[in-house]
């Protein structure tokens, strides 16, 4: 199988649920170790492409193609595969409440009846919480839930991370954490990335590309100027102030 190309493609693909168009005849590429910004105001599409991507939706018309495979095309075993390389986090995170940290992020690797202590705590170590391995869910804030998240989908080391308003839920500060260890997650795995979120300052701080969708359609997509991530705050004070100051 090919797999020179882009890391994912959508090709002329629409989506309809019943009268409801969730997508129109669009066409976008995801470039190996790119992360691409997605925005789109509610129903606009956003989650649906993420469906499609990781192959957890088919188009009613159209084509995808992910890791260089069309997903409609392959069985249960091969389809399991695929999608043990994609991975995918969410607003909500996700967890399972009655394991520790360290049992989700070892999940995936017990669905497919694997085990690898060793790559579980080198991956709560890479996200900040080596320390909270022991940890359940109710038991750590919601950046530190949205970590665990991060390193329970690249347990399988995938190379297309979906990831889905991650931190829509989070304050300033453990919005710039998760934000950080996406863009490291790609500097040092080579990991693509789709970043769906309704926050602008998100996009320009990591998004090497925007992707507009209005109303189901594909509006515009283009590089993001370097100079957009240049209003970060640097501390919360800085950032009070700028939002709520005179
Ligand atoms: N399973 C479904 N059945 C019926 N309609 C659906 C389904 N999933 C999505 N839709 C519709 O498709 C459109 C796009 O939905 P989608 O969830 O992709 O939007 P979104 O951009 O992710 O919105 P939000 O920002 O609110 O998460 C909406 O009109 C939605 O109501
Ligand atoms: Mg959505």
């Amino acid at each position: 199988m090919l797999e020179n190309g882009p890391v994912a493609a959508l090709e002329r693909v629409s989506v309809r649920y019943g009268s409801v168009a969730a997508l129109s005849d669009v066409t976008l590429e995801v470039a190996r170790g790119e992360i691409l910004g997605v925005v789109g105001e509610s129903g606009a599409g956003k989650s649906t492409l993420l469906r499609l991507l990781d192959a957890a939706e088919h188009p009613s018309v159209g084509r995808v193609r992910i890791h260089g495979a069309d997903p409609q095309r392959l069985r249960g075993r091969e389809i399991r595969a695929l999608r043990r390389r994609i991975g995918m986090v969410f607003q909500s995170f996700n967890l399972l409440a009655n394991r520790t940290a360290r049992q989700n992020v070892a999940l995936p690797l017990v669905l497919q009846r694997t085990k690898d202590p060793a790559l579980v705590a080198e991956l709560l170590d890479y996200v900040g919480l080596a320390d909270r391995a022991e940890s359940y869910p109710a038991q750590l804030s919601g950046g530190q839930r949205q970590r665990v998240a991060i390193a329970r989908a690249l347990v399988t080391r995938p190379g297309l991370l979906l990831a889905d308003e991650p931190t829509s839920a989070l304050d300033t500060r453990a919005t710039e954490d998760v934000l950080a260890l996406l863009a490291s997650t790609r500097r040092d795995f080579g990991t693509a990335v789709v970043l769906v979120t309704h926050e602008l300052d998100s996009v320009a701080a990591i998004a090497d590309r925007a992707a507009v969708l209005e109303r189901g359609a594909l509006r515009s997509a283009f590089p993001v100027a370097r100079s957009a991530a240049a209003a970060r705050p640097d501390s919360y004070v800085d950032h009070v102030h700028r939002v709520l100051g005179a």
